[in-house]
């Protein structure tokens, strides 16, 4: 069995580790690290993985390893862990989850010819249904991405992408679930102005919510054709979506997506930057 390492247990590396876990991998494979021992501690008592506060440990014999810090301390962490990782007797494969950080950027920092790949996930991995896009870098030998795309497909889906394609895949599916979240969220609060409870609305939306998800990934049909199907002729729900065209949804969402893309490619410059003035404090996914 692979030692797996999991350097930032925030919310991607805990549901990583969760995933990981579901997936029927022993808890016990999985070293965790934090800065703050109070959160290790929280980990390991919850999923039963190992954990540290010491990065240079925790990468020694570990077969994959998985960055999950903010974009501005990945390069500082890179820099740690270098040498404790080229004196592993096997190679060990890095697996960048940040946000805009370019695989040049991050083998700058390490030893020559370390293995990295860059992954843009989400935070649905924590029930299984994650989207992971995937550009593996130079160094990186198939058996390695084999052994990550298996890793990563316990906990969602994994599709390969061109490195230059990663903004735009940040903008589609790394924060796409808070989109989904903030809609659902005011149609509760529109649901109340309707004067339904609360309690009701949050069940009548999140129900609907999750069956129309699976729709969407089930039933084979495109995103189209399953609204047009709910559409009867003057009905009521083409009321409700003529009220969404006209509020300019369709075009508040090519802003947002261009505006998460154009952050995320922001990040990368940082990452170009001398490492002390890299990221603003609140860069994240
Ligand atoms: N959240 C998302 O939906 C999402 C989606 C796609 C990609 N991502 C990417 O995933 C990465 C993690 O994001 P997140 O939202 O999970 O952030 P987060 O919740 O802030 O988690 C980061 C974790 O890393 C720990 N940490 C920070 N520096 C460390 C160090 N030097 N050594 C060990 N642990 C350290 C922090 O704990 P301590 O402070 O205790 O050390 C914290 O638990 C980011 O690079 C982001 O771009 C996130």
């Amino acid at each position: 069995m692979s030692n797996l390492v999991v350097l930032g247990g925030g919310k991607i590396g805990e549901a990583l580790i969760a995933g990981l876990i579901n997936s029927g991998i022993d808890p016990q494979s999985i070293t965790v690290t934090n800065r703050n021992s109070d959160r290790g501690q929280q980990l390991r008592e919850t999923y039963g993985v190992k954990d540290l506060t010491d990065n240079e440990q925790a990468v020694e014999s570990a077969d994959v390893v998985f960055l999950c810090v903010k974009p501005k301390g990945v390069l500082d962490l890179l820099a740690e862990i270098s040498e404790a990782v080229e004196n592993n007797d096997d190679p060990t494969v890095l697996v960048s989850m940040a946000a805009g950080l370019s695989l040049a950027a991050m083998e700058d920092v390490v030893v020559a010819g370390t293995p990295i790949i860059r992954v843009m996930p989400n935070t649905p991995m924590l029930v299984g249904r994650g989207m992971n896009a995937m550009a593996t870098g130079r160094f990186v030998t198939k058996e390695q991405a084999e052994e990550a795309t298996a890793l990563l497909s316990a906990v969602g889906e994994v599709v390969p992408v061109a490195e230059s394609d990663m903004d735009a895949v940040t903008a589609l599916s790394g924060s796409s679930p808070a989109y989904f979240f903030l809609v659902a969220e005011a149609l509760v609060d529109a649901g109340v102005s309707l004067g339904l409870t609360r309690q009701v609305a949050e069940k009548l939306v999140t129900t609907s919510a999750a069956g129309a998800g699976i729709m969407l990934a089930e039933s084979g049909s495109d995103p189209a054709t399953l609204r047009a199907n709910v559409s009867s002729p003057a009905g009521t729900t083409v009321a409700a979506l003529r009220e969404l065209e006209e509020s300019g949804i369709r075009g508040a969402f090519y802003r947002a997506t261009e505006a998460c893309a154009k952050r995320s490619m922001k990040l990368g410059e940082a990452s170009k930057a001398p490492r002390e003035s890299n990221f603003d404090e609140d860069s994240d996914s």
